[in-house]
């Protein structure tokens, strides 16, 4: 068995993986990331897309935003329909921030290109990565790669394995408190190289579903509806797809948009879910590891990039200055914006889905919030800070 010393091991090279590895680097901090799947696999992960200033500032600082800052579109607002109704939300005008169009595809890939630049241990089908003396003051590592075993000795792990990964499971079970609500639908997305049809997004309430207008760049879209979360993937043709979409969509949309054929389709399950604490000795759990959002506040990776935020203050603070106590309050930090966000995910999916079991009164209710919120400006800057980001 080969053996390595670390300060940081880190389980998992999506963007939270990846982004702690690379800040702690820029400090001096050693660490290893061992990541079950190849890089091109990772990199083939159609994910989210809206990014928060909070974790555009995090790229900056993390020196691989170069790409982001050429190629990313900032919009200082977006639209949502319901009925005849259309309201743009004002971003900029009610919060003075705006967010930056950006695929999590491409942050993925800056941060993989930083990490191979500057040097970094990032390992690739590291198969049943296992945690191992997690009460001792040097935990550890194995995994198995290319027949051989290998640990890795370590300081302090993070656990950046998302919602399936081996961290949370290795958690105590008696501490573990976990939280969750399954939605009954399921987001049908598509991605395709063809003209966004609105220069900003399209929040779209419709009685036959939601619907999502988004891109990536101006000459690829990504388009959204909702869908029985056991859909058959199978059934949706791409004309199928357009002509569904097409009807949800406002007239001038419909008639405008301009479709092709789909180089992605998938369909994700909705769900909001949260595990407490965030940590267990030194083991630190972060991003979807320890928590999932319903897409429709796109804040899944930017909640990866606040818990970043903090984790990497923590160990940054203990390994330059001997401080423990952002350590100590690592988990609490997290969880108050943790909460915060999937309580405005949670309420923007409530108020843009139709739910199966919906009685009249309901809708009534959902038709009643978007109102108020498309006519009240003091809703809309509640709405636009939430959505911009709250602050770490
Ligand atoms: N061993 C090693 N790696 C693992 C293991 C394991 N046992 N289990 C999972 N992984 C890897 C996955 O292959 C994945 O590359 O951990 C990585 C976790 O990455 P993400 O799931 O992207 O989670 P995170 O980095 O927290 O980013 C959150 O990604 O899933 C989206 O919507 C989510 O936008 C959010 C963001
Ligand atoms: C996306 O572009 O994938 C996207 C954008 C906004 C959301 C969800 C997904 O709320």
């Amino acid at each position: 068995m080969s053996s390595t010393r670390t300060q940081v091991g880190i389980i998992g090279a999506g963007p939270s993986g990846l982004l702690l590895s690379q800040l702690l680097h820029l400090q001096g901090i050693d660490s290893v990331v061992l990541e079950r799947r190849s890089a091109d696999y990772v990199l083939g992960r159609v994910r989210a897309g809206v990014l928060e200033q909070g974790m555009v500032d995090m790229l900056r600082e993390a020196q691989c935003a170069d790409r982001m800052d050429k190629e990313g579109l900032v919009h200082e607002g977006f639209e949502i329909t319901f009925g005849e109704r259309r309201h743009r939300i004002d971003l900029k005008k009610h919060t003075g921030s705006t967010v930056m169009v950006y695929g999590q595809t491409e942050v993925t890939k800056d941060l993989m290109d930083a990490r191979e630049k500057m040097g970094g241990t990032v390992i690739y089908d590291a198969e049943n990565v296992a945690i191992e003396d997690l009460n001792s003051d040097t935990p550890k590592l194995t995994y198995q790669k290319d027949g051989q075993t290998h640990e890795v000795i370590c300081d302090y792990i993070a656990g950046c394995d998302g919602f399936h990964g081996v961290s949370r499971k290795s958690m105590p079970e008696k501490l573990l408190k976990e939280h969750e609500r399954v939605y009954p639908f399921g987001w049908l997305g598509i991605l395709s190289e063809t003209r966004p049809v609105s220069e900003e997004l399209i929040y779209v309430n419709h009685w036959r579903g939601f619907a999502l207008c988004s891109m990536r760049s101006m000459t690829r879209s990504r388009y959204y509806i909702q869908c029985a979360f056991d859909e058959d993937l199978e059934e949706w043709t791409d004309d199928r797809f357009w002509d569904e979409l097409r009807v949800r969509l406002p007239d001038e949309a419909a008639e405008t948009i301009e479709m092709g054929p789909s180089i992605e389709k998938s369909i994700a399950p909705l769900r909001s879910f949260v595990a407490e604490p965030m940590r267990h000795g030194r083991l630190f759990l972060a991003g979807d590891a320890a928590h999932i959002v319903p897409p429709t506040g796109a804040k899944g990776l930017n909640l990866a990039a606040s818990d970043i935020y903090y984790l990497s203050r923590a160990l940054i603070g203990f390994y330059k200055e001997g401080r423990e106590d952002l350590i100590d309050s690592y988990s609490e930090n997290c969880l108050r914006r943790v909460w915060k966000a999937e309580r405005f995910s949670w309420w923007f999916t409530n108020i843009m889905h139709r739910f199966p079991e919906q009685s009249s009164f309901d809708r009534g209710c959902q038709i009643a919030e978007l109102d108020y919120l498309c006519g009240s400006n003091a809703a809309q800057e509640a709405f636009a800070e939430n959505y911009v980001g709250l602050p770490f």
